[in-house]
């Protein structure tokens, strides 16, 4: 077997994106680190490699010798506000056994993924005691964390998260120049995000699979969900679709009850929900008696239409049932992945993503063995890490090792 080119560390390692995604770029892992027993279990079909370890147990030098340290670490407030140095504030949280790590290996390369929420997280002190501290270990960092969503590199799915790549100063001598460059007496890593302008188009069939109907009837949707969306389907025919930009509340029609002490927000939509029916009465009410919408679930009496003017019917559009209602969005891409129950409906065919077209959301190869518990394989890619992400980005950071 060929030499593997360098070698890396995967914390917090789920299903492995993390894995999946330097290994493709030639390099090999020799330590893992999760305490989800469905996630371990995956992590060992697909890699054989025993990922069952608790990290704030594990001791530094038993950790093997590496050049890149991964992680897609938890986000946690840290208790004392930023205002020391650095490493010291982080104890007790996740973020410090990164830190801990890096301080006994000083390891090379850094690449760590977040919510996008992390840099305005806790007012912002969050994001101020980890770069702290990962400048004050030593590393050399992007001069803003980079954020990054698969539809940027034309995946259908929007999940902006942040990125913190980072390359240790004591290598500023051995790394290629153009990795690098100086702003007053501060070294900053150059490393090339595409931002949401950039952006192409996509498509959310261009990971659904055409399946038959036997396959299809696993993921279809209820008797009941196709009934409430053939509802509004056909009220959303009747309406003109431009005075649909606001949250449809079927229990506000015809109401007439005081509602001046309501938020303004909701005041607003009051408004605009009993006026749309007194403008359609006629069409309204044979609609609420022909579908008995007053005996839907709460959930299914709210609809809002977010796929503009270029869609005719609901059937055409990706759909979310929130507890906020039901949303048809354009079927561009998908929202961000968050767990099985929310995993949104194809207008088009009637049915749920399986779990193979919701990993190719976050880029796993086809060969890519899910779990066997359906909730738990939505929820892991839903944990998981987009790996044509950190391949781009790893990419350039590794740039002399690859
Ligand atoms: C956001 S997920 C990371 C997912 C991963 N990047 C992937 O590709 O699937 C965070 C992971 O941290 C794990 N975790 C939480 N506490 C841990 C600990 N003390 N030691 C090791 N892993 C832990 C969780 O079980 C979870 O799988």
């Amino acid at each position: 077997m060929a030499k593997k080119k360098f070698k890396f560390i995967d914390l917090f390692s789920g299903i492995g994106a993390f894995h999946q995604a330097l290994v493709d770029l030639g390099g090999e892992c020799v330590f893992a680190s999760d305490i989800d027993k469905y996630a371990i279990e995956t992590y060992y079909d697909n890699y054989h490699m025993d990922s069952n370890c608790n990290i704030m147990e594990v001791k530094e030098k038993d950790i093997p010798k590496h050049d890149v340290l991964c992680a897609g670490f938890p986000c946690q407030a840290f208790s004392t506000a930023g205002h020391k140095k650095g490493f010291e504030d982080t104890r007790g949280t996740l973020f410090f056994e990164i830190a801990r790590i890096l301080k006994y290996h000083k390891t090379k390369y850094i690449i760590l993924e977040n919510v996008k929420n992390l840099v305005g997280h806790d007012n912002g002190n969050t994001w101020k005691v980890i770069k702290n501290t990962l400048i004050e270990l030593g590393y050399i960092l992007t001069e803003e964390p980079l954020l990054m969503s698969p539809n940027y590199l034309g995946i259908p799915q929007l999940r902006e998260r942040v990125f913190i790549l980072g390359v240790h100063k004591s290598y500023l001598d051995n790394i290629s120049p153009e990795l690098t460059y100086k702003k007053g007496d501060t070294y900053y890593l150059n490393i090339k995000k595409i931002t949401r302008k950039e952006a192409p188009e996509t498509s959310i069939y261009s990971v659904l699979d055409d399946l038959s109907e036997e396959e299809a009837q696993d993921y279809a949707i209820t008797e009941y969900e196709k009934y409430t969306l053939t509802a509004w389907d056909e009220f959303h025919k009747n309406i003109d679709p431009k005075v649909l930009g606001f949250p449809v509340w079927t229990f506000e029609f015809g109401e007439t009850y005081d509602y001046s002490e309501f938020p303004k927000w909701k005041q607003d939509y009051v408004r605009k929900n009993r006026k749309l029916y007194l403008d359609n009465k006629k069409f309204i009410d044979k609609w609420m008696t022909k579908y008995n919408v007053n005996g839907f679930k709460l959930r299914d009496k709210k609809f809002e239409w977010q796929a503009g003017d270029k869609y005719d019917s609901v059937w055409e559009t990706s759909i979310q049932l929130r507890q906020s209602g039901i949303r048809c969005k354009k079927p561009d891409y998908f929202p961000t992945l968050v767990a099985m129950v929310q995993t949104p409906i194809i207008g088009k065919y009637k049915r749920r993503m399986t779990p193979r077209e919701v990993a190719r959301l976050q880029s796993f190869p086809d060969t890519f063995i899910y779990n066997k518990d359906l909730h738990q394989a939505y929820k892991q890619f839903g944990n998981s890490a987009n790996i044509d992400i950190i391949k781009y980005l790893a990419s350039q950071l590794l740039v002399d090792i690859l």
